[in-house]
């Protein structure tokens, strides 16, 4: 069986008081959880929940890195930075960066390939809008973000990596993929794992994120494929978080 990860993704959000009071809530709540817990903070946050998670359950992740090492890039950071500040898993091609900030899916994969040279975990994302869900187009988007990686990655590098499903107009929409449809694309994307490596394929964790709530969390984490969850809005609240914790 595959262990579990909730991700939280912070996204742009918290202050210091609200960080250093929803660790708190989510430290107080976990007691030898039964699945990986982490949280994705902004990066000025880094700093304060590397202190308030260091010897707890929950482990850090950043949301973004860079694809250099070093050098003139101002305003990027780069991944032995984030180790650094004792990050363990950095999400990489969020929808949010490839919509926002244009990156491609040759940068996704060049970031991938970057955090598990510098000892991160990835939690690379891919996923459909509505328009390419309802032009049937779902299987084909999803297959090319993955191929992008995939062409970089060997079997030891596919499993030091996390996917997560995340269709994009489920995000902070409160409209969710059924289990199904979850479940459905969780498998094509595991299939074409399998193409590379059975075994590693077996061994890649993947996480769904759009709208993971608490009154969702279990019919969708009960599915075959979906080996967790990356949470949004819900991981800003330490009850909500704790309660798909409680789920996985
Ligand atoms: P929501 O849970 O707010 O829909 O966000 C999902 C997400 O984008 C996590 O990365």
């Amino acid at each position: 069986m595959r262990r579990k990860l909730v991700a939280g993704n912070w996204k742009m959000n918290g202050n210091l008081a609200g960080n250093a009071a929803l660790l708190e809530g989510i430290k107080s709540g976990l007691d030898n959880p039964r699945c990986d817990v982490a949280v994705c903070v902004p990066y000025p946050y880094l700093a304060q929940c590397q202190s308030a998670s260091t010897g707890s359950f929950v482990a850090l992740g950043a949301q973004d890195l860079s694809a250099q090492e070093s050098g003139a890039y101002t305003g990027e950071v780069s991944a032995t930075m984030l180790r650094e500040f004792g990050c363990h898993y950095v999400i990489v091609g969020h929808s949010e960066r490839r919509t926002y900030h244009g990156e491609s899916d040759e940068l996704v994969a060049r970031k991938t390939v970057r955090a598990i040279e510098s000892g991160l975990v990835p939690i690379v994302c891919v996923g459909e809008t509505l328009a390419e869900r309802e032009a049937g187009q779902t299987d084909a988007v999803v297959r090319r973000q993955m191929d992008a990686v995939l062409a970089k990655l060997d079997a030891a590098g596919l499993v030091k990596i996390v996917i997560a499903y995340e269709p994009v107009w489920a995000i902070g929409t409160g409209k969710t993929a059924t289990p199904e449809m979850a479940q459905e694309v969780h498998a094509a994307i595991r299939a074409r794992l399998a193409a590379v490596d059975r075994d590693a394929a077996a061994k890649v964790p993947i996480l769904y994120g759009g709208s993971m709530k608490p009154d969702n969390a279990k019919e969708l984490l009960a599915m075959a494929d979906i080996d967790g969850g990356l949470i949004g809005g819900a991981s800003l609240k330490a009850a909500d978080f704790l309660a798909i914790v409680k789920a996985a």
